[in-house]
């Protein structure tokens, strides 16, 4: 297998359309959209009541971060080599968080791996202060000491955590809580070769039930249906615990990840499955939306002259991976071998936002921007993060405005869109229909009507509900006070259930938490509006266009400059005016 892989990446590497990793000194990058898969965690059905972050998972989330911190942040330009793609004007050190827009749903294993992640992207650093947090004057005292950050200048990232309630969820896994989906998949076994499969490897999981499947799962479910699941819990005790290995074979569990990868293309990438309307390609529901987010952050970085969203990055899961390598016909193309297997904990794919050519100083023409698509399907130190092309092209680049109608072709781009598609049953969805006459959320590709500004109404309907659901929370709480202990194990990796509870009541602090940030930026925005000021975060969706957008150009004389070199590249740049397209 792996002279057969080494063979292969020979043979890619000699073909023409295989893509070298790195970005020609010509080429200037405007924003990163990188959609990452969580860490190793504990497996979805096993021994922890809901999955977290392993100490491996946070290490391999580190090293990831610390890869693209490598790619795009890297102190010294005059280092060049592959991997070297530094993103214009953004803070190299210190972590600017209106540059950055983070994204991930709930659950904790996602939320612990993206601060992992971060760790690796930003990690802690003396005496540096990014300008947007108020630069070194507000480390300063009037008497002239400086105060850090804690732990040796630990930086503080932003990012937004979104429930199932919350209708930024969908765009890190669209396939939650859409009924018709779910639907599809009830009919996964008619399906001829599935069945087939399911027919042919009844012994082989039977087997496994006996060796190491038996002490989680029932028997009945020890068949290719659930092949991830089973897979999921086997490679965690095969890591982890020697007494495994007498059980089960490294070859055994290798069969059991390809069987997985087939199960979990069946689920999420077959094309021809149509849900509500003929064609709706249902079970890709997780890419179509994913898609739609790439396509939303990039065109923010656009908008705003490359103001905001430089570094964008959502987390997500297997799913979202496997619909998207349908959609964009990776998985049918000349690279499947490498599309087919899941992707490993940690696994990575990027969209980079490029100019070629012209002048560094102001946000190239429309017409001068291109796309490049990046994978790295794990973290082993050995794994590169390597160009592929799109959509049966073999040029591992394309224009903007092709990648863009081209992922119109497929995305879903609102959330009216989604919940039609899904009958998805979501209080947003509920709320959306009783007031479907609320301009921005038809169905219809408006101007800008897509996930940002979604993200502000997102944001309205949670506090909206916030008293409701505190108010379920602690019913909840009190149910939950008289269920055993395995009650809720059982539910565990199922949707709903007792882990749903679990996920309202934390939830809950959130949507205060973010009501209350929320509030104070709106204060903070009219005063800036005042002085004509500058560009804030856009997840809220503020349109700012009407402040006159202008990006400040730093100060050279700056007692930080030494640490900010990115003060150079922006400083005499013109104010951009918010493009439309
Ligand atoms: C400066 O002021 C701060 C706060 O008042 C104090 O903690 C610090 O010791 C002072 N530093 C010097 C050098 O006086
Ligand atoms: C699978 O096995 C079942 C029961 O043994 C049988 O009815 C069905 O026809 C088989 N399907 C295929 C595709 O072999
Ligand atoms: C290993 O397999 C044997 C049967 O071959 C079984 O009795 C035993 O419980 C298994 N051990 C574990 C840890 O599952
Ligand atoms: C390995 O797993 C078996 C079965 O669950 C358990 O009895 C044993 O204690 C584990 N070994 C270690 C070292 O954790
Ligand atoms: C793991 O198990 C093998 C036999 O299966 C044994 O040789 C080895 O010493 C064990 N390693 C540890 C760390 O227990
Ligand atoms: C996709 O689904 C269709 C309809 O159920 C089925 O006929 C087809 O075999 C499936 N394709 C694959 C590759 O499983
Ligand atoms: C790529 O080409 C294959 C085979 O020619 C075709 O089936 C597939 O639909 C194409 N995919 C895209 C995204 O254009
Ligand atoms: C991941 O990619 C590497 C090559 O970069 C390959 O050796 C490995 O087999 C791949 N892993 C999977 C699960 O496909």
């Amino acid at each position: 297998m792996a002279i057969w892989s080494a063979a292969v990446l020979a043979l890619l590497a000699a073909s023409s359309s295989a893509q070298t990793t790195n970005a020609p000194s010509n080429e200037h990058v405007w924003s990163s959209v990188a959609w990452v898969l969580h860490g190793e965690r504990t497996p979805l059905w096993g021994p922890t009541v809901s999955p977290a972050l392993t100490p491996l998972g946070a290490q391999q989330m580190f090293a990831q971060g610390s890869l693209l911190r490598d790619r795009y942040l890297r102190e010294d330009p005059e280092e060049k080599d592959a991997t070297f793609a530094p993103i214009e004007g953004i803070e190299r050190n210190a972590i600017d968080n209106t540059q950055l827009s983070i994204l991930t749903n709930a659950d904790q294993h996602m939320v612990t791996s993206v601060q992992a992640f971060l760790q690796g992207l930003y990690p802690p650093i003396l005496q540096a202060f990014s300008e947007n947090s108020g630069g070194i004057e507000a480390a300063r005292f009037a008497n002239g000491s400086i105060v850090n950050y804690p732990l040796q200048g630990y930086q503080y990232p932003a990012f937004r955590t979104a429930s199932v309630l919350d209708f930024e969820s969908i765009w890190v896994g669209g396939h939650v809580g859409c009924t018709k989906y779910t639907e599809s998949l009830l009919n996964f076994r008619a399906d001829d070769v599935v069945a087939t499969i399911y027919n042919n490897t009844k012994n082989f999981y039977q087997n496994l039930w006996v060796q190491v499947l038996h002490e989680v799962f029932p028997s009945s479910m020890a068949n290719f249906a659930n092949a991830y699941i089973l897979y999921d819990y086997a490679q965690f005790r095969y890591t982890h615990n020697n007494s495994t290995r007498k059980n089960i074979t490294a070859d055994e569990l290798a069969m059991m990840a390809r069987f997985a990868s087939t199960e979990q293309r069946n689920k999420n990438a077959n094309l021809s499955v149509s849900g509500t309307s003929q064609g709706d390609m249902i079970r890709a529901v997780a890419g179509r939306t994913m898609a739609a987010k790439t396509l939303s952050f990039l065109r923010e970085n656009i908008r705003l002259g490359g103001a905001t969203n430089k570094i964008n990055i959502a987390f997500t899961t297997l799913e979202t991976f496997v619909a998207w390598f349908a959609l964009s016909g990776l998985v049918t193309g000349e690279h499947m071998a490498e599309f087919k297997p899941l992707p490993e904990p940690g696994g990575m794919m990027v969209f980079e936002l490029f100019s070629i050519g012209g002048r560094t100083d102001s946000y190239p023409e429309l017409d001068n921007l291109w796309v490049r698509f990046l994978y790295r399907n794990g973290t082993d130190p050995g794994d590169q993060l390597t160009t592929y092309s799109l959509f049966n092209s073999t040029l591992g680049r394309l224009p903007f405005r092709e990648f863009m109608s081209q992922v119109q072709s497929f995305d879903v781009s609102t959330i009216a869109e989604w919940c039609k598609l899904c009958d998805g049953v979501s209080l947003f969805c509920s709320d959306l229909k009783s007031r479907n006459s609320s301009p921005g959320l038809s169905s219809g590709r408006g101007a800008f009507i897509q996930p940002t500004v979604a993200g502000a109404i997102g944001a309205a309907v949670t506090l909206a509900v916030a008293g409701l659901l505190f108010f379920i929370a602690i019913l909840l709480g009190v149910i939950r006070f008289h269920r055993t202990g395995s009650d809720t194990k059982a539910c565990t990796g199922t949707l709903g259930g007792f882990k749903g509870a679990e996920k309202m009541s934390s939830d809950t602090d959130l949507a205060w938490a973010r009501g209350g940030t929320r509030h104070e930026r709106t204060g903070s925005w009219e005063l800036r509006g005042k002085k004509g000021a500058d560009v804030e975060g856009q997840e809220e969706g503020v349109s700012p266009s009407a402040t006159g957008v202008t990006v400040r150009a730093r100060d050279l004389t700056h007692p930080s400059k030494g640490m900010d070199d990115d003060a150079i590249s922006i400083a005499g740049q013109e104010p951009v005016k918010p493009r439309e397209f």
